[in-house]
């Protein structure tokens, strides 16, 4: 099918790569010229495993290609629209580009009528697939179709092209048998309902995983004072099919582009319609005061940061992206400064974005470098690069013994036979 994919971030480069890789003639929109030019040369602004090869073949086979101007996906009869819809000031989800990418695409319409789906992508509010649908009412044989991602960054292109579930929301059956069409082939299990529940699901996912993840930071809070293991429990719970394994791991509280944002987003939707949505609030909070909750268990062993080194190992929100949105990193980063210590950071990618904001740190070229002299180091992203490590030699460099783990991801006992004093999150 001839698709047109506008925006080409993270879920529109995906998106549009996946699609071609499918069959599909896609054409990539994005008002960026030098972007477009990058993306026509084969350069992916992101990092994102896999990424580059794909694009790079689709792009040879002729079935992706990228323009600034969306006339020229004038024969397009599928329009993603895949642009960001950041937190406005009061938290909502702001739809100033979708809602000029939908203007764009009525403009384009009425040059060349004909049948067509427009598919929002984006994360948007419960309602805005059926208000698109008003704006484009005068829009002959064009339908409006939700049909959210959920591509986690790290392994976007994998979950765009084997998606655990394809959910597309339509009002009519021909746009449910077109939006099949697109999809035949992908092997997921089909939810066909209409705009508002497909919206909906979407932010109820998003939520409900930040909430498992908020649960287990509180648990592991718990779990300190009692002396108990979380990774043992969490074990132990994930075991029960009722629960399942994933999205159990406690941490130093999750980042990102999506789960901050769309927690709040959904919390003010919910707001609009006078309902309080009370976990998700608890949610929010719990995972706002998990930097400075981890950051006390450093303290507990180092109560003067003043004049100390610490060595902080990961940025990015999470390993395999160069993603800084709404990393724990930049909250402890603060904190340390703050409290007078001094850092030395490592992440293998992460660096440029966050030497920006925090361009008094020392950055060092490897994890073990980053330890070199430092009073205690903390893993605050479990790149393979800040976990595989020599923990003799960076226990001989250490000016001070002290691991403490953020992720729960050092080898544990291996650590403590090299000789190092180790505090994970809920760990005994
Ligand atoms: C998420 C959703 O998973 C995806 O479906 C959606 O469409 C976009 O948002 P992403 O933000 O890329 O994807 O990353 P994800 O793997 O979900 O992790 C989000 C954050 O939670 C990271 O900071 C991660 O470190 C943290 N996390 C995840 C935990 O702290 N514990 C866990 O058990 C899992």
């Amino acid at each position: 099918m001839k698709v047109a994919v506008i925006g080409t971030g993270y879920v529109g480069l995906t998106t549009a790569v996946s699609l071609a890789m499918n069959g599909h003639q896609v054409t990539g929109i994005d008002l960026d010229a030098s972007k477009v030019e990058k993306l026509r040369q084969g350069i992916s602004p992101i990092y994102e495993p896999g990424l580059d090869e794909a694009l790079k073949k689709v792009l040879d086979d002729g079935a992706l290609a990228f323009y600034t101007d969306l006339t020229e996906a004038k024969d397009a009869e599928i329009f993603f629209i895949c642009v960001g819809t950041p937190e406005a000031v009061d938290g909502t989800a702001d739809l100033t580009y979708l809602l000029g990418a939908v203007s764009d695409i009525g403009k384009v319409h009425s040059l060349a009528p004909q049948e067509r789906i427009v598919v929002i992508k984006s994360t948007v509010p419960v309602g805005t697939g059926e208000k698109v649908a008003g704006m484009l009412a005068g829009c002959q044989g064009v339908s409006v179709a939700s049909n959210p991602e959920f591509l986690r960054e790290g392994s976007a292109l994998i979950d765009a092209l084997e998606p655990s579930r394809i959910v597309i929301g339509v009002d009519n059956p021909q746009a449910a048998a077109r939006m099949e069409e697109l999809y035949n082939g992908v092997k997921a299990p089909r939810v066909i309902t209409n705009r508002a529940n497909a919206e909906l699901i979407k932010y109820a996912s998003n939520a409900f995983l930040a909430t498992r993840i908020s649960f287990m930071n509180e648990l592991a809070r718990l779990s300190t004072a009692l002396g108990t293991d979380i990774v043992t429990i969490a074990r132990g719970m994930g075991l029960d099919s009722r629960i399942g394994p994933q999205f159990l791991r406690a941490g130093v509280g999750y980042g990102g582009s999506c789960f901050p944002k769309d927690t709040i987003a959904l919390l003010q939707l919910a707001a609009e319609h006078n309902i309080h949505l009370s976990i998700l609030d608890k949610v929010r909070e719990v995972n706002a005061t998990q930097p400075a909750w981890f950051l006390e268990q450093l303290c507990l062993q180092l109560p003067d940061l003043k004049g100390k080194q610490i060595a902080v190992l990961g940025l990015t929100f999470k390993p395999d992206t160069d993603d800084i949105r709404e990393a724990p990193s930049l909250k402890l980063i603060e904190e340390l400064l703050q409290k007078g210590a001094s850092v030395k950071a490592f992440d293998p990618i992460g660096v440029s974005g966050v030497s920006k904001q925090f361009p008094q740190i020392t950055y060092t070229q490897s994890a073990a470098e980053a330890c070199e002299g430092a009073h205690a180091a903390i893993l605050v992203t479990e790149w393979e690069q800040c976990v595989q490590l020599d923990w003799k030699q960076v226990y001989q460099s250490m000016a001070q013994p002290l691991l403490v783990d953020g992720r729960n991801a050092w080898p544990h006992q291996e650590v403590k036979e090299a000789g190092f004093h180790y505090i994970g999150v809920g760990r005994s």
